[in-house]
């Protein structure tokens, strides 16, 4: 009876003193618990012979647990509630701080002026295509009227691929020209196309000079065109391109795909500057295409768009282009 009077004393203040429900627990198992004090006075009960005595400590016995269940029962639903409350108060979001802002992308300068220019022609009722940037010799030469003894088709100005046994040799392109060809196999006409994609030419890096760089090349074919319409197309891209007091002027030129051909240079920023090569369609690549070279008119041009993006920009070294510098990248967003 003696632990039994120092559990009754002793029992509300280690219940109060509970840190964690944990500790509860603990003093749960150990004051009422099956192998507490209380359990054991509980199995020592039949030894007591006298049935008045046995019933009344019985009885305090009861009471007592009920009284300690009560005590550890109301502890355990305070402690319950600042537990939830501190985890709360740990994982608590504060909706008022501002976001993080992620950092921004953007397209790169030469992606943002071949969309341009392709939405220049689109604009004029152009359509645009993609070709293939491997190439056979046809397309890229022999179908542009290009002769097996032009320059251009030296290894030393082309990159060949090694293909295994192919009809025709394989190439990475060196103009977008080839997709001339290709559409009108494949197309009647009229023919209104912008041909944007990447070139290939066996050249080492230089201010001047990127042995991967970007063209657009655009053709129109239907009855009737003249000089003048290629004049007025391409003098209209000049303007809406460079701003509309842009002069143009075209100065003859040879290119064996085009009779006659032109450069077209633009006055802009105090200078003229040559923009881009053109001519009319020569009928050999009618011929070669299988379409009526006696009745077809055309013209092509063809330019390079980081020409473009340099002339628009006052950039003078090709490299700022292919610099990977965010800082660089950033001044053309
Ligand atoms: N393919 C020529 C080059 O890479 C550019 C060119 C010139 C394309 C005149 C044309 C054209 O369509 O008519 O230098």
């Amino acid at each position: 009876m003696d632990h039994f009077e120092e559990l009754r004393h002793a029992t509300p203040r280690r219940v109060q003193d509970a840190a964690t429900l944990a500790d509860l627990d603990e003093i749960e198992a150990t004051t009422i618990g099956r192998r507490s004090i209380v359990a054991e006075a509980r199995r020592d009960l039949g030894k007591i012979k006298d049935p008045e005595e046995r019933r009344a400590t019985g009885r305090a016995i009861n009471d007592l647990a009920a009284d300690i269940a009560l005590q550890i029962e109301v502890r355990r639903t305070e402690l319950h509630t600042s537990e939830v409350n501190a985890t709360l108060e740990a994982e608590r979001v504060d909706v008022t701080l501002p976001g993080r802002v992620p950092r921004r992308g953007t397209h790169h300068l030469i992606q943002q002026t071949m969309d341009e220019i392709v939405d220049i022609f689109v604009a004029l009722g152009y359509t645009m295509v993609q070709g293939p940037e491997a190439e056979t010799e046809f397309y890229n030469f022999t179908a542009l009227n290009i002769p097996s003894t032009h320059p251009s088709r030296l290894e030393s100005d082309t990159l060949y691929l090694e293909y295994g046994d192919t009809a025709d040799e394989i190439l990475l392109r060196t103009h977008t020209s080839p997709m001339q060809a290709r559409h009108m196999e494949s197309h009647d006409p009229p023919v209104y196309i912008v041909v944007p994609g990447k070139v290939f030419r066996a050249d080492a890096i230089d201010a001047t000079h990127l042995p991967v760089f970007h063209q657009i090349e655009g053709l129109a074919v239907d009855d009737n065109i003249t000089f003048a319409d290629l004049k007025g197309t391409l003098g209209q891209f000049a303007r809406q391109f460079f701003g509309p007091d842009t002069r143009v002027k075209f100065i003859p030129h040879y290119f064996p795909f085009t009779e006659p051909s032109a450069e077209m240079h633009a006055y802009t920023q105090g200078e003229w500057i040559e923009l881009l090569g053109c001519g009319m369609v020569n009928p050999a690549v009618f011929e070669q295409v299988g379409y009526d070279a006696e009745t077809l008119t055309g013209f092509a041009f063809g330019m390079g768009v980081e020409r473009m993006a340099m002339v628009r920009h006052g950039i003078t070294d090709l490299r700022t282009l292919i610099d990977p510098d965010v800082r660089t990248l950033e001044q053309y967003r």
